[in-house]
């Protein structure tokens, strides 16, 4: 069986689609067997990176190790039962198509609240939370008194995985492995990125996640899309010397998939 990892934050923007692609193309680039879905149907923003990987690859006559993309397929209406979800179909079939020969299928969910993304959470092993360093996407994750400091009770999108963990509990499944990582972090030491540690720090342990190292804000994350890159692919296309945010980068991508602690994998780049 494939070990599932997902991407999901309800919030849009968290940097789902960067990590699902940095952490997709650093487990191929380990030797691992990977295959990759997009269920953000409408913008396919991952969708669109492993294709830019392919088009880059192809036109420059290189192969970079990568994932293996699928769409979703599609199913014949007519042969679905009375209430069965054409969605869940479609998942389940693209699931089915890469468990057989993936060691890890890696899921991108949308930016927001769909019947896709709630079904995919619930067959996440491993389920990764990117999250801006604002107070406004920590709601999300759970309400929070005026100082910041105080948790008032969880947000939806915590009793949506709450939900997901039900689900699984029932159907006598491992329980998932909930990861939030904090993106986008600005790099000076400020007042407001101290909070938000301290307030995460305290919700995990009141609703089960661990907090890994996350992303500071770097130009590198941004403009590596449109020829389908991550940093780990740089000195393969030939640059020399990686600059000092860029080595950086590839410490946090390094201690991200140590803290991700999957299976079978030894983190070596
Ligand atoms: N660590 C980072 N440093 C700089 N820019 C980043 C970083 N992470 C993400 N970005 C940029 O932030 C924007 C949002 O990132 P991304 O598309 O990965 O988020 P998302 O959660 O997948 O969004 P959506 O909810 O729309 O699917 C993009 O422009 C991306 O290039
Ligand atoms: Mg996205």
């Amino acid at each position: 069986m494939a070990h599932i990892i997902v991407v999901g934050n309800e919030k849009g923007g968290a940097g789902k689609s960067t990590v699902s692609m940095h952490v997709a193309t650093a487990l191929a680039r380990m030797g691992h067997k990977v295959g990759a879905l997009d269920l953000d149907l409408r913008q396919k923003t991952f969708g669109r990176y492993a294709n830019n990987r392919k088009t880059f690859c192809e036109t420059q006559g290189i192969a970079l190790p990568s994932a293996e993309y699928r769409d979703l397929p599609e199913v014949d209406q007519a042969a679905l039962r009375p209430g069965e979800n054409p969605y869940d179909q479609r998942l389940a079939a693209a699931v089915a198509g890469l468990e057989r020969d993936k060691e890890f299928i890696l899921i991108d969910c949308p930016g927001s609240h769909t019947r896709l993304s709630q079904v995919a959470h619930s067959l996440a092993d491993t389920l990764i939370t990117p999250l801006n360093d604002s107070f406004i996407d920590f709601d999300l994750l759970a309400h929070v008194d005026s100082d910041g400091l105080k948790i008032i009770g969880p947000s939806v999108y915590s009793e949506m995985v709450w939900n997901a963990r039900q689900l699984r509990a029932q159907a006598g499944l491992k329980p998932i492995d909930w990861v939030v990582l904090r993106n986008r972090v600005g790099a000076q030491q400020m007042v407001n990125k101290e909070k938000m540690g301290k307030a995460l720090d305290n919700l995990a342990r009141r609703i089960g996640f661990r907090v890994a190292p996350g992303f500071n804000e770097r130009v590198i994350f941004r403009e590596l899309f449109p020829r389908g890159l991550t940093l780990l692919d740089l000195r393969d296309i030939g640059v020399k010397q990686l600059n000092i945010s860029n080595v950086a980068a590839r410490q946090e991508l390094r201690d991200l998939m140590k803290a991700l602690n999957l299976p079978g994998v030894t983190v070596d780049f």
